[in-house]
C-alpha cells in the first residue's frame, strides 16, 4: 500500500516536470498504480487506517506525487451527506484533459492544501467553476464529464500536478487573500 513515505514533497524535481502521456493499452503496472492511488485516498479518509499508518487525509493524488511522472490521477471526494455511503465523486483519470471550462471562477474559502506540501500556504487559488474533462478509465474506456464545485476544483488541482504546477503558484504573491474580480467562493 501507498503511505506518506511514498509521497514526495515540494522541492523534489519530479513535482516540476510535465508528466508523460500514459500509453494504451494500459500496462499492468499502470493499472496497479492507479488502483493503489485510489486506495490510498480511501485509506486516508478512514480514521482507523489513517491513524494506524499515519496517513494525512486527501481527496486527490496524482502519479507524480509518488514520483511517477505519468498523466494519471485519482480523486475521492466523500459525500457531504453523512447518511450516504456513496462518495460525491470518485474516479481514476488517465490522460485527463480539460476540453472546456466556464469563464466564471471559483475558489475554496480557506485556500488549498496538498499532500506534497507540509506547511500552510494561505491564499486564494482561482479555479474554473465548471470544467469538461476528457480522460480514459482503467478499462481504457473514454469519458467526457462535466464537473462543478468541489470535484471540479480537486480535478484541476490534480491536473496541475501533471503539468508541474503547485497550487500556490496560482496565489497572487502581492495580495494572497484578495478575491479577484468576479470570483465566487465555494459554499457561500
Ligand atoms: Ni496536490
Amino acid at each position: 500500500m501507498i503511505t506518506m513515505e511514498d509521497v514526495i514533497r515540494e522541492g523534489h524535481p519530479t513535482l516540476r516536470l510535465t508528466a508523460e502521456e500514459v500509453e494504451t493499452p494500459l500496462s499492468e503496472e499502470v493499472i496497479q498504480l492507479a488502483e493503489d492511488l485510489l486506495q490510498f485516498l480511501k485509506n486516508s479518509q478512514d480514521p482507523e487506517i489513517a491513524e494506524q499508518h499515519a496517513l494525512r487525509a486527501g481527496v486527490g493524488i496524482a502519479a507524480p506525487q509518488v514520483n511517477v511522472s505519468k498523466r494519471l490521477l485519482a480523486v475521492h471526494v466523500p459525500s457531504t451527506d453523512e447518511e450516504s455511503d456513496e462518495p460525491e465523486y470518485s474516479a481514476i483519470l488517465i490522460n485527463p484533459k480539460i476540453v472546456s471550462h466556464s469563464v466564471q471562477q471559483t475558489c475554496l474559502p480557506d485556500g488549498e492544501g496538498c499532500l506534497s506540501v507540509d506547511r500552510e500556504a494561505p491564499g486564494i487559488v482561482p479555479r474554473h467553476k465548471r470544467i469538461t474533462v476528457e480522460y480514459i478509465d482503467l478499462n481504457g474506456k473514454k469519458h467526457k464529464e462535466r464537473l462543478r464545485g468541489y470535484p471540479a476544483i480537486v480535478v484541476q488541482h490534480e491536473i496541475d500536478h501533471l503539468n508541474g504546477v503547485m497550487f500556490y503558484d496560482r496565489i497572487d504573491p502581492e495580495n494572497p487573500l484578495a478575491l479577484p474580480d468576479g470570483i465566487d467562493v465555494l459554499g457561500s
